[in-house]
């Protein structure tokens, strides 16, 4: 069953706090009008997420609507607002560059797209880097296959092999989604590319051979998972060009062991194979570093970013090896909204933000009360979550049985009395079972924990309401 929303009003306490104010039936009937609205010009697949109107925010960690209520958020409108919602900075750079004014420029020069171009160079960890600004994450994506596909068929027509990771998340577009190597998602691609191949992400709530507790686990034995995937496909390693993995197994939040991340930049390095990483969810201090690849002392030779690294508006990344980049003559490649002024102002003082704070040492720290707070509401309602994981301020709690079956009706209750008590989550993923905790790295303390006992609370309700689940 899909987690979607009716618009039925219910009736809610009246809750009043520093950080949350619920003063109305929800959903709001007020807002019904808006989302009929919403749903007659605007496709369908647009209207999955929880029925709240977003107006304006609170302090960078608070969405109210335009009815007076306001949530703690922790959704951070899909994981972008690193910085906090509607940060000054941000906005100062966005209104002063709109003023000039200047809204547009292709790929003119402007001082605003060298500005975010230095800046976002400042905090790449690859040594003589080069950046590629594009404004979707699956744009970068894309771009990320192309280049490594360029790449390796410049060396020898042969090195054309893509190893990507079984269901992970890139984009929608249709290079993204055959990186991705959902099965559900590539449905309706009629021809897939046949050199790019899956390898299953090494997670331990997946996979006993990647589970450091079971008896048998080696990490020599972890990485031949991905060897073996190689392998019995049939492939030299050295017609290999490119190797993408999401730094951080988005559906699960789950961060790439290091072990592996260490072999697998051996095995790149031994076979002249790029390695590149999606950050697009994790970066941008999420993870407790700037990159999530830092926690695994290792640098890629490429990795896409967008959400955190802009906090606001629509840009994403490439970063990557001044050689691997500059392949392409001048015009090989274009995007109409690449380095677009606005974007660009925005994203170079989200940049600023978030190194001159030093905001993965927040992340870092805040991360702690989440992890401990998590694992706490894991062992209270044992037969009710089954997986927590997550590093930073990167989290996601799964509602599964004991065969690991997923219960998205289980998890929408959640959801939806978290939001009758003030407490914002983004829909539901991984079959509509997991619930991801992704406020603004700015969010109080206090807040924080705040949201946290909202949620434990929400899961307590929905635990009474909800029958057990069947096996
Ligand atoms: C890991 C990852 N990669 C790529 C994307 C695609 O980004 P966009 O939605 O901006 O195209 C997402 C979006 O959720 C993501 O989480």
């Amino acid at each position: 069953m899909k987690p979607d929303f009716d618009f039925i009003a219910r009736e809610t306490e009246y809750v009043e706090t520093a950080h949350r104010c619920i003063k109305t039936p929800i959903p709001v009937p007020e807002s019904f009008p808006l989302f009929q609205e919403m749903e007659k010009y605007e496709i369908h697949a647009n209207m999955g997420q929880p029925p709240v109107v977003w107006h304006h925010t609170e302090d960078g960690y608070k969405i109210c609507d335009p009815y007076g209520n306001k949530w703690i958020d922790f959704s951070s409108a899909i994981f972008i607002t690193n910085a906090g919602h509607g940060n000054p900075d941000i906005v100062d750079a966005i209104v002063k560059t709109a003023q000039k004014p200047m809204l547009a420029s292709f790929l003119f020069a402007t001082e605003e797209r060298v500005e975010a171009a230095r800046e976002y160079i400042s905090v790449c960890p690859i040594p003589d880097a080069k950046v590629y600004m594009l404004s979707a994450g699956t744009e970068a994506c894309e771009m990320a296959l192309k280049v490594m596909r360029v790449n390796g068929v410049m060396k020898n027509p042969k090195k054309k092999v893509i190893v990507t990771m079984k269901d992970s998340f890139h984009g929608r577009t249709l290079g993204s989604q055959q990186l991705g190597g959902s099965a559900a998602l590539s449905a309706w691609i009629t021809s897939m590319d046949p050199d790019i191949i899956h390898a299953p992400y090494p997670t331990s709530f997946e996979h006993d051979w990647a589970d450091p507790e079971n008896p048998n686990f080696t990490e020599d034995g972890m990485f031949k998972s991905f060897t073996d995937t190689i392998d019995a496909a049939g492939i030299d390693y050295d017609d290999i060009c490119g190797v993408f993995i999401e730094s951080y197994h988005a559906p699960l939040c789950y961060p790439l062991p290091t072990s592996y991340a260490k072999r697998l930049r051996k095995f790149c390095d031994e076979h002249d194979i790029i390695l590149g990483m999606d950050e697009i969810q994790i970066g941008g201090c999420r993870s407790g570093k700037f990159w999530c690849f830092m926690n695994n002392d290792i640098i890629p030779d490429l990795f896409t970013s967008a959400k955190g690294s802009s906090s606001s508006l629509p840009q994403s990344c490439l970063f990557g090896r001044r050689a691997l980049l500059d392949v392409f003559e001048a015009q090989g490649l274009t995007s109409t909204h690449s380095g677009s002024p606005v974007c660009c102002a925005a994203s170079a003082a989200n940049i600023r933000f978030l190194r001159d704070n030093r905001m993965w040492e927040v992340a870092a720290e805040k991360g702690k009360i989440i992890d401990k707070r998590l694992h706490e509401i894991k062992a209270k309602y044992p037969d009710r979550v089954a997986y927590v994981g997550g590093i930073g301020m990167g989290w996601s709690i799964h509602f599964a049985n004991a065969k690991k079956e997923p219960q998205p009706e289980f998890t929408r209750e959640v959801l939806l009395r978290s939001m009758e008590m003030g407490l914002l989550f983004s829909a539901p993923n991984n079959h509509g079972a997991s619930l991801r905790c992704m406020a603004p790295l700015t969010i109080p303390v206090e807040a924080l924990e705040e949201g946290l006992d909202v949620f434990d609370a929400a899961i307590g309700k929905a635990d009474k309401m909800m029958p057990k689940y069947t096996d």
